[in-house]
């Protein structure tokens, strides 16, 4: 049995409405390619290099290959890939993966959602549900996540979700056509307290439906 999978959090409300996080389907195919596609410019500039072109790699075809290696991941326990939901539709992904037990018992965490639901919070309390999930039926007690210094919104997501930060990587990961600097952000069992979702509630950013 891999702790934690498969994923099922939420639902959450924020400003943009209810956010869930359910584990990715194959049929998640079109509506996944159709909002890569229309969002290309929105993220490629943050988003890992991987060999080949956008176009072909983010079509619905791309899909059932994508969702078997997650797939197979999750049942190896070494990840969680779950997929964003923003009133019961599909609006992006987060994933824990790196899952290493042991000595360890951490992994990194990454998330994105479409530019449409952009600002409503829905990345905040995706982030939340999955960093409570990781910990929590996850059973890992150290999560990470690494992210430009240039992505604001992404460090303001972190930074609401307790993230602390630990350091910058140099040169760490080729992103947008260069080998780019990442901050190194972390939160473990011990710094967690009640919980990413229920601090997110005492502040009023989100309330539980
Ligand atoms: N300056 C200051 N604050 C900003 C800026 C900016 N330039 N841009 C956005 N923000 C704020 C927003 O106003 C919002 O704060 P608020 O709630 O106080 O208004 C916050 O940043 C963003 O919070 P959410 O609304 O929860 O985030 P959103 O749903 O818009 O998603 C995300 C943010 C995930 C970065 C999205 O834009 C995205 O997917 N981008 C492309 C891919 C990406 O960057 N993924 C993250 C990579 S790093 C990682 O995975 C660890």
């Amino acid at each position: 049995a891999h702790p934690g999978w498969p994923i099922q959090a939420g639902p959450l409300r924020v400003r943009a409405g209810v956010v869930t996080l359910r584990p990715v389907r194959r049929r998640d195919a079109r509506d996944w390619s159709a909002l890569r596609l229309h969002e290309r410019d929105h993220l490629e500039p943050w988003e890992p290099t991987v060999e080949g072109q956008w176009r072909e790699n983010n079509t619905a075809r791309a899909w059932p290959g994508i969702h078997s290696t997650l797939r197979r991941h999750a049942r190896a326990g070494v990840s969680l890939p779950a997929a964003i939901e923003l009133d019961g539709r599909f609006c992006g992904q987060l994933t824990v993966g790196g899952i290493v037990r042991g000595a360890l018992h951490s992994g990194w965490i990454g998330y994105w959602v479409g530019r449409r639901v952009g600002g409503g919070g829905v990345a905040t309390a995706a982030l939340a549900l999955g960093l409570d999930h990781a910990l929590g039926p996850g059973a890992l007690h150290r999560v990470d996540a690494t992210v430009r210094p240039e992505n604001t919104a992404s460090r303001v997501v972190l930074e609401r979700c307790g993230f602390r930060e630990e350091g910058l990587l140099r040169r760490y990961l080729h992103v947008d056509g260069e080998w780019r600097d990442h901050l190194l952000v972390a939160r473990t069992r011990e710094e967690h307290g009640r919980g990413a979702v229920a601090s997110l509630v005492a502040s009023g950013f989100a309330r539980r439906v």
